[in-house]
């Protein structure tokens, strides 16, 4: 060992006592951690990669690699950070003593950054359905379709965009604890919506065709991208593969059960799913809306669905409001990263990052907000608008890569992981196995089939 490594290869007892002291409660480590996962990830990208790529035999593909590769790298991620008690970069460099690691600092902002850029925009579209579902335009007879296609088709979203880059910004500025707090509310009053929601579109004429699009898998609909998609998506829907959890994870009591919080979080975002796809599917076939028509799928069928119900303009606006809140919780934890890099490397402050990056990723996401629903042309390459260009890299390549980073750091570089991970003996050997033989040949064996470079017959 160089003497450089030999300094930054600390026992597990120096990096406790130089480490964060900042700590989570129990119950406020699983909200936080559910509230970054449970986001337009679960309500608008699923439903519609879902139309997409294979209706119900996507659904069983993104539950297989969520429980087989997701879980398991979402302990892993926590375990890292609750190991290193510092960012994502400085955590892997503490417990591996190389730092070649830190180079997981840069895709991780690669991939916040281009996730973040699209994601705003998506979110503006929240908070404008809020304003125009209080304001009575989303009521029985209206055409829900034209109602959005007018509106991406201008200018207006990038407005939107900007306001949500400014909100996002102020509040990481000030500090994410307020918002946090917010989660314990946010997170049950959406569900008590969604579920009321559901139950009143399961009665719609009709319906049923839409349930069984979603729950009764038929694999001639799969594509030769669908299982890299639903392996994007897992690591999407969970906040996998640049950082956050590892984030989350160093500010995690040593006592608190791992593996109850991974149940909790993957748990609670299956659920979120689930209840997303028995009301967006079951509303597009009782309409006539097609559920292969992508990125705009729930703002055409959620609207539909509350012209649907008594009251639907008060319960439409409380929802794409509560949405647009769950929206910015995981916007904070995105933006979040790039930020804490810019300080910890750069020595920036608070302040100076925030608002360099903020203004960045504005700029980056405004090709998506104006190519995606067609008010710019010639944004599009291939079968891809730079909105779905954008999406595809980041959460197909960059998020899968990330978490192919973190299954062979544990599989095979982190020496003390058993000490570390607070698994009983059984549950250990699984994961462990998993995380060196599974995971990352099963990722690997995605992109390879997914690029064309192997076949499956
Ligand atoms: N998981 C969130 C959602 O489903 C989005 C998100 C927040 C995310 N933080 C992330 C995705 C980190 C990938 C990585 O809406």
């Amino acid at each position: 060992m160089s003497k450089e490594q030999r300094q930054i290869s600390k026992s597990d007892k120096d990096i406790e006592s130089s480490g964060t002291k900042e700590r989570f409660t129990r119950s406020g480590f699983i909200l936080a951690a559910i509230g970054s996962s449970v986001g337009l990830g679960n309500m608008w990208k699923f439903p519609y990669i879902t139309g997409l790529y294979g209706g119900a035999a996507f659904f069983l593909l993104f539950t297989i690699c969520l429980l087989l590769i997701g879980l398991p790298v979402l302990i892993a991620e926590m375990t890292i950070g609750r190991g290193g008690r510092g960012s994502p970069a400085t955590s892997l460099i503490r417990l591996s003593g190389q730092r070649i690691w830190g180079s997981f600092g840069v895709l991780s902002i690669a991939g916040a950054f281009f996730i973040m850029s699209f994601y705003a925009v998506v979110a503006g579209w929240t908070l404008h359905y809020a304003v125009i579902s209080f304001g009575g335009a989303i009521r029985e007879g209206v055409d829900v379709e034209a109602t959005f296609n007018h509106f991406i088709g201008g200018f207006l979203p990038v407005l939107w965009q900007f306001v949500v880059m400014l909100v996002t910004g102020w509040i990481v500025i000030r500090g994410a604890s307020g918002i946090e707090k917010f989660n314990k509310v946010l997170i049950p009053a959406l569900v008590l919506i969604l579920l009321f929601l559901m139950v009143r579109v399961l009665m719609l004429p009709g319906a049923g065709a839409g349930v069984e699009f979603f729950l009764r898998p038929d694999f001639s609909k799969l594509s030769n991208e669908s299982v890299l998609v639903a392996l994007g998506h897992a690591f999407f829907s969970l906040s996998l593969g640049m950082g956050t959890m590892m984030t989350y994870g160093a500010y995690v009591d040593r006592e608190q059960s791992l593996g109850a919080a991974t149940l909790a979080v993957g748990g609670g975002d299956l659920l979120y799913a689930l209840l997303a796809g028995l009301i967006i599917f079951p509303t597009t076939f009782a309409y006539g809306i097609e559920p292969g028509q992508g990125p705009g799928l729930a703002f055409v069928a959620l609207p539909a669905a509350f012209s649907a119900m008594p009251l639907g303009w008060l319960f439409g606006g409380l929802f794409f409001i509560l949405l647009a809140i769950a929206a910015l919780t995981s916007c904070v934890s995105l933006l979040e990263v790039p930020i804490a890099f810019a300080i910890d490397r750069w020595g920036w402050g608070r302040n100076k990052a925030t608002v360099i990056t903020s203004a960045l990723c504005f700029l980056v996401g405004v090709p998506s907000a104006i190519s995606v629903g067609g008010a710019v042309n010639g944004l599009h390459w291939g079968p891809r608008s730079f909105f779905d260009w954008t999406d595809f890299i980041a959460s197909n390549i960059i998020l899968p890569l990330g978490g192919l980073v973190v299954t062979i750091f544990v599989g095979y570089v982190w020496k003390n992981v058993a000490q570390q991970a607070g698994l009983t003996a059984g549950w250990f050997m699984l994961w462990l196995f998993i995380l060196r033989f599974v995971a990352p040949i099963l990722i690997l064996l995605v992109f390879l089939h997914s690029s064309g470079l192997l076949s499956f017959g």
